[in-house]
């Protein structure tokens, strides 16, 4: 199969789609790469590593008009679509709630959409699963932003001049970013407190060496598939009672708390702000879908009373060699478990192409 990857055009994205090892997996495996020229840049793969590898470079409208398959990271833009030829196939986070008339544009073409972000959260597709991936990184940076925010160092240390007491760090969600959030804060020498919702939580908290913050409330969480769905404005009053203590003596809060299909709860409230610590900061990682902090602005960091709120966006960019790297490696495996010698198989009994195909192929075929 022609694969091509193009400069993403979303503000302030520096990944791309393939990396160059993964491009020389692909071509080493009989596939061609179509390679918009500078593509790579923002992840630190100049052209030349590419090249190197035998990907071809041109233009962007020479990758799009002559692939099968357009590997993305973010949802092409109606334009690009419309490069595309009728009948190839896309690979990419395609979030079509959040991206209105991107499904419509893609289905006129009758292309074959497999979106990042459907691929379900099972053990046999976790190599696929960039959501992760993602996350994971993500929940790194956060603790690094948080701690270059901050006037004070994490570890305990005892110098001759004094004592240091450690930093102290609170985390919201124990998900992917929030578990990597704990180990990194402790690795750095933080004392970590976590709040989550899922009960099972707790053990993996403990685990990384945090301290769970428990909330007596039965039957208040509905969990399904591994996701928060429904969380009872009981549990949230609850579990607002059992955070304030270390909320008001945290030095570094961070905020990952998502439920299914839904706006982030708000879990620091404005009059909580009021009462947090002069000097600390919050990083809130829920803020494009709304953010766990009532006075988080997306993309921005404010400051109240002395506290900074950082309304974290897209921080796998950030870190786009290690991202794209990793993004690359988990398209590479959903492509392999999507194709075989004969291009797409479209194996609509398999659970992970059934999840992850939006439309086009079959779907469009009416089975
Ligand atoms: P997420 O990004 O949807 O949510 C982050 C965390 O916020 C979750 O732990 C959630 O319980 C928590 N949360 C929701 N409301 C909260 C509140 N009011 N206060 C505090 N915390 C709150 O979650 P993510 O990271 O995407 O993981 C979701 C699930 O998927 C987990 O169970 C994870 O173990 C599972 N998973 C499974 C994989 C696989 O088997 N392939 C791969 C990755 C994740």
């Amino acid at each position: 199969m022609k694969l091509a990857v193009i400069k993403e055009s979303r503000a302030g994205e520096n990944r791309v789609a393939l990396s160059p090892t993964v491009a020389a997996a692909l071509i080493k495996a009989g596939h061609e790469v179509y390679l918009e020229s500078g593509a790579g840049l923002g992840s630190a793969f100049p052209d030349s590593a590419y090249q190197a590898v035998g990907v071809k470079i041109g233009s962007k409208a020479d990758a799009l008009s002559q692939c099968d398959m357009l590997t993305h990271v973010n949802p092409p833009t109606a334009d690009e679509v419309g490069e595309l030829r009728n009948g190839t196939s896309l690979m990419s986070f395609v979030y079509p709630d959040l991206n209105p008339g991107i499904l419509d544009a893609l289905k006129a073409k009758n292309i074959a959409v497999f979106a990042m972000e459907a691929v379900p959260r099972i053990s046999r597709a976790q190599s696929m699963d960039a959501l992760s991936s993602q996350a994971n990184l993500a929940g790194y940076k956060a603790v690094i932003l948080g701690a270059e925010n901050l006037t004070k160092i994490f570890p305990l240390m005892m110098t001759a001049a004094g004592t240091v007491t450690p930093g102290r760090v609170l985390i919201f969600g124990a998900g992917v970013a929030g578990l990597q959030a704990i180990a990194t804060a402790k690795r750095l020498g933080a004392v970590v407190e976590v709040s989550d919702v899922r009960p099972e939580t707790k053990e993996q908290v403990e685990s990384l060496g945090g301290k769970f913050i428990e909330v007596k409330a039965d039957n208040a969480v509905q969990v399904e598939g591994g996701y928060a769905k429904d969380v009872s404005a009981e549990f949230l009053q609850k579990q607002k009672e059992a955070v304030e203590k270390s909320l008001f003596n945290a030095d570094l809060v961070i905020t990952t708390a998502l439920v299914r299909g839904g706006k982030a709860p708000v879990l620091i409230s404005e009059e909580q702000v009021a009462k947090m610590k002069f000097g600390s900061v919050v990083v809130d990682m829920a803020v494009e879908q709304g953010g766990n902090c009532a006075m988080s602005k997306s993309g921005e960091t404010v400051e109240v009373n002395g506290v900074r709120i950082i309304g974290a966006l897209n921080l796998p960019s950030s870190l786009a060699t290690n991202a794209s790297e990793l993004y690359a490696k988990n398209i590479q495996n959903l492509f392999n478990q999507l194709t075989n010698e004969n291009g797409l198989a479209f194996d609509m009994e398999d659970e992970i192409t059934a999840g992850c195909l939006l439309c086009g192929g079959p779907i469009a075929a009416g089975s």
